[in-house]
C-alpha cells in the first residue's frame, strides 16, 4: 500500500520520520516541493519528495494539516480522495487552545468525513504530541494510538500498515469516539502544562497487555 504524508509542520515531520524509521515506503508532499526535498536530506528521512498531484494518488493519505485548513483543502481535492483511506490526525482546537471549534456532540473526524463522504476516513495519532515521536518510550512503556473509523476494513488496514512504529496501536472503535479522543488531547495538554512536562505527553490505557 503506498502512503503519502502531506505537510511539513511538526506532525508532518514526526510522521515522516517515524514511518521512514519503521521501513515504510512513503511519499511526502507540501505546498513547497523544495522544502520537502531539503527536509528529507536535512533530517535523513527516507521519503520520496513528491508534488501534491502525485501524493493524492496514494491509497493511504495522511494530511498533517490543521482542522481549519482541511475545511477548505478537502473539498478542493474531494474527487481525488474517492475511495482513498484518509488518516485524520486533527484536533479542532481554538486559537487559544482552551476550547474547540466543533460542537460538543461532534468531532473533527466526523465533520471532515462529511466533507469527503467517499473517502474512507480513519482517525489516528490525535493524542500523540509531536515531541513523543522523538522520545516514544516513557518508564518502559509506549503510548497508545487510538485508531478509529466506521469502515472496519480501512481501520484494520491502517493498523496493519502502521505496524512497526514505536506505539501501541489499539482499535479505537467508531469515528464518533473522536468526540472523546480529541477532548482527551486538550485535557492532557492542560495537565502536562500544569505539571511541567508538556509536550512530552501521551495516553496509555492501563490493564491488559
Ligand atoms: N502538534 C501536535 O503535537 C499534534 C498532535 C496530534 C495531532 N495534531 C494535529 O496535527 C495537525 C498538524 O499539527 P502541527 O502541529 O504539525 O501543525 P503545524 O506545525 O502548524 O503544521 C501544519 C502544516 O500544514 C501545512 N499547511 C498549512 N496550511 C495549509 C494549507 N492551506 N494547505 C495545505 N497545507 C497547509 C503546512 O505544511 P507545508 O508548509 O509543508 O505545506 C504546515 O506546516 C493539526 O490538525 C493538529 O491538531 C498535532
Amino acid at each position: 500500500m503506498n502512503i503519502s504524508i502531506i505537510g511539513t509542520g511538526r506532525m508532518g515531520r514526526a510522521l515522516a520520520a517515524a514511518l521512514s524509521a519503521a521501513g515504510k515506503e512513503i511519499q511526502w508532499a507540501s505546498r513547497s516541493y523544495d522544502r520537502v526535498r531539503e527536509l528529507t536530506q536535512e533530517l535523513g528521512i527516507h521519503a520520496e519528495p513528491v508534488r501534491m498531484e502525485q501524493a493524492l494518488r496514494a491509497s493511504l493519505i495522511i494530511p498533517a494539516l490543521w482542522h481549519q485548513d482541511l475545511l477548505t483543502w478537502l473539498p478542493l481535492h474531494a474527487s481525488k480522495l474517492k475511495g482513498k483511506i484518509l488518516v485524520d490526525i486533527t484536533n479542532p482546537f481554538n486559537a487559544t487552545f482552551d476550547d474547540f471549534t466543533t460542537d460538543y456532540h461532534t468531532s473533527s473526524a466526523e465533520e471532515l468525513q462529511k466533507l469527503v463522504p467517499e473517502a474512507r476516513l480513519v482517525g489516528a495519532f490525535k493524542n500523540t504530541f509531536w515531541e513523543v515521536f522523538q522520545r516514544p518510550e516513557h518508564n518502559g512503556l509506549y503510548s497508545d494510538v487510538y485508531v478509529t473509523g466506521d469502515d472496519e476494513e480501512a481501520k484494520r488496514l491502517v493498523i496493519s500498515v502502521l505496524e512497526g512504529i514505536p506505539f501501541r496501536l489499539l482499535d479505537g472503535g467508531a469515528l464518533r469516539n473522536n468526540r472523546v479522543i480529541e477532548r482527551m488531547t486538550l485535557y492532557s495538554r492542560e495537565l502536562s502544562k500544569r505539571y511541567e512536562h508538556y509536550p512530552h505527553v501521551s495516553w496509555r490505557l492501563w490493564g491488559g497487555q
